[in-house]
């Protein structure tokens, strides 16, 4: 399997990568969906939606301040560092992430579309002030240019993505020779569609991810492991058979 998906990667001039929650589970960044994952504990519709934080933002706020608190000690681990690695070894390489929290960009990935938008970014409700950074912003942040409220600058369940990642992303599953899935339980839209666009216009597909998925039935090598171990092996395997 592994020897298999280096192969692929061996022949590749275009890769593109999907990513989710799991590949920052071993960062220490909780998943969703998994047992101890954030909606095992929280209501998704009192915390990540535009209704949610009309409702109480102070609410949406703690719990975004709370991530953010605990974003600020965490760093990429080495399959991070490997992709943005692969940047300078495959001609075209996209990583699409649903992830907010950075750890692709902090890893060295240069190209690299966040679909959800980043958690260490906060905007304002009315005009276009943003800032950037995981400093916190108090309970009901304010806009200092126009009063109005900041909020996330995350994507909620309800809303569009940031202007052109969708096309960015899916014209980048199209093109590209091999797809990775990673640590994504592919049931959130559009990303989860990025994978069957790639099978359809031709691309090999490897899943990595300890736990099936709707993605596992037409993926060409499904590799059951943590993502770092999976991507370490197909690290060494792709050396051994030269570039
Ligand atoms: P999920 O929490 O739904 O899925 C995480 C996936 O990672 C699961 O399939 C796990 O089996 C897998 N996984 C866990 N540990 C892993 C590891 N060490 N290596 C590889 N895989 C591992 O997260 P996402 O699919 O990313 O959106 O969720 C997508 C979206 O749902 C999130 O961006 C968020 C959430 O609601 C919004 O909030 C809008």
């Amino acid at each position: 399997m592994i020897r298999q998906a280096a192969d692929y990667m061996l022949g590749a001039q275009s890769v593109c990568v999907s990513s989710g929650a799991g590949m920052s589970a071993e960062s220490g960044v909780p998943t969703f969906r998994d047992d101890s994952g954030h909606w095992s504990k929280f209501n998704p519709a009192e915390l990540a939606t535009p209704e949610a934080f009309a409702r109480n933002p102070r609410k949406v706020w703690a719990w975004y301040r709370e991530r953010r608190r605990a974003l600020a000690s965490i760093e990429p681990h080495a399959g991070h560092r490997i992709l943005a690695e692969w940047e300078s070894r495959v001609p075209e390489m996209v990583v699409v992430t649903q992830n907010v929290d950075g750890l692709h960009h902090a890893a060295g990935s240069k190209n690299v579309i966040e679909l959800h938008g980043r958690l260490d970014v906060a905007r304002c409700t009315a005009c276009d002030y943003a800032i950037q950074g995981l400093d916190d912003l108090g309970p009901d942040p304010r806009c200092p240019e126009c009063e109005q409220r900041l909020r996330p600058g995350v994507v909620w369940f309800g809303e569009m993505l940031p202007p052109g990642a969708t096309e960015a992303a899916f014209a980048a599953a199209r093109k590209c020779d091999v797809l990775l899935v990673i640590g994504t339980s592919g049931v959130v839209q559009p990303a989860a569609s990025l994978a069957e666009v790639a099978k359809t216009a031709g691309a090999r597909l490897i899943e990595i991810n300890p736990t099936p998925t709707p993605i596992s039935a037409y993926a060409d090598v499904c590799l059951r492991s943590g993502c770092r171990d999976a991507l370490t092996a197909i690290d060494r395997a792709w050396r051994e058979m030269g570039s």
